[in-house]
């Protein structure tokens, strides 16, 4: 089963790219780019990883991107891990990044983009995998700051397919960006945002994402299972779910697989994904092995999750219908 689900062709719909920065590729950029770390050592990084919640993950996260400074750093990160995908047997992958979380300590947004790009280009000149890339607003900063960065990237919107929303979700609801949404949508981008599991007011959170800012996807989503005409919504706009698994443990201690075969049961396009992976030590067929192998899931329902990915995923028909 296990060699069935490596070979088996997937797409990854939600990861981030700050979020597949390896230890061994964080010391090499240090070292090049002279930051110093606290660690003397990759493994003593790792072993550094004690997040158990959200906001214990996001801080470790966010000071680790103080390695990211040029443009040939951004094509590094994004080259390993989609050489890493496609070793995995992934075929198509779309991208979480954070600019906000580059441009605030004064790396110009257009250095993170270009070089993300190129790794895409030679990703599928050299790899064969096509990717797409969704700009991530985060949520703990202020509105202001994401209509700026919303700004900021619509001279480079042919590279961007759609934005979405992360970081803390504590007292930053969806509505708090209700206009930066609108005008992403006016600009013909998808729109997604996150409602992590158990996170605070998170069905209102998922409420607002339906209602409020229409969005045509939720990352995460799982506690909709707990209000009957959430379900019922996300079933008949046909909207996909990006649950991670392996980030869920993490982040709240359970695999979520019960939940992730709910979904399935209740006609739910749920989809499986890495979140991230450096971080998590699991890449989306760690992921997937892992709801077989201790969540229980049948051999269908792991080839339900597989090809809902690509019946959710931001693609043209024509495209969709190649990979399906
Ligand atoms: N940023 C990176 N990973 C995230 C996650 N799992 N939830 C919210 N924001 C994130
Ligand atoms: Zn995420």
């Amino acid at each position: 089963m296990n060699a069935f689900i490596a070979h088996l062709p997937k797409a990854e719909l939600h990861v981030h790219l700050e979020g597949t920065l390896e230890p061994e590729l964080s010391f090499a950029l240090a070292r090049k780019n002279g930051v110093a770390l606290d660690y003397d050592t990759p493994e003593a990084l790792l072993a550094a990883y004690n997040f158990h919640d959200l906001p214990s993950f996001l801080s470790i996260y966010y000071k680790a991107m103080n390695v990211l400074q040029h443009e040939d750093d951004f094509f590094e990160l994004t080259w390993q891990y989609l050489a890493k995908a496609r070793e995995q047997h992934v075929i198509y992958a779309e991208m979480f990044f954070d600019p906000q979380a580059h441009t605030s300590r004064g790396v110009a947004f257009d250095t993170v983009i270009r070089g993300i790009r190129r790794a895409q280009e030679r990703a599928r000149a050299e790899l064969g995998i096509d990717t797409q890339l969704i700009l991530c607003f985060l949520r703990d900063m202020s509105a202001e700051s994401a209509m700026q960065t919303l700004e900021q990237a619509l001279p480079y919107k042919k590279w961007i397919v759609g934005v979405g929303l992360d970081s803390d979700e504590k007292n930053n609801p969806p509505v708090k960006f209700a206009e930066v949404f609108a005008r992403a949508r006016r600009e013909g981008l998808r729109l997604t945002m996150h409602c992590d599991v158990n996170q605070q007011n998170t069905l209102t959170h998922i409420d607002q994402c339906l209602d409020v800012i229409g969005v045509d996807r939720i990352d995460h989503g799982v506690n909709s299972l707990e209000d009957p005409l959430l379900c019922k919504t996300i079933r008949e706009r046909g909207l996909g779910l990006t649950v991670c698994p392996i980030s869920n443990r993490f982040v709240v201690q359970n695999l979520t697989a019960p939940e992730i075969q709910r979904m399935l049961q209740l006609g739910m396009r749920a989809t499986i994904n890495s979140d991230d992976p450096a971080y998590f030590r699991a890449y989306l067929n760690e992921n997937l092995t892992a709801l077989h192998d201790e969540g229980g899931l049948s051999l269908a329902e792991i080839v339900q999750l597989v090809k809902n990915s690509f019946v959710v995923a931001w693609l043209p028909e024509e495209k969709r219908a190649a990979y399906l």
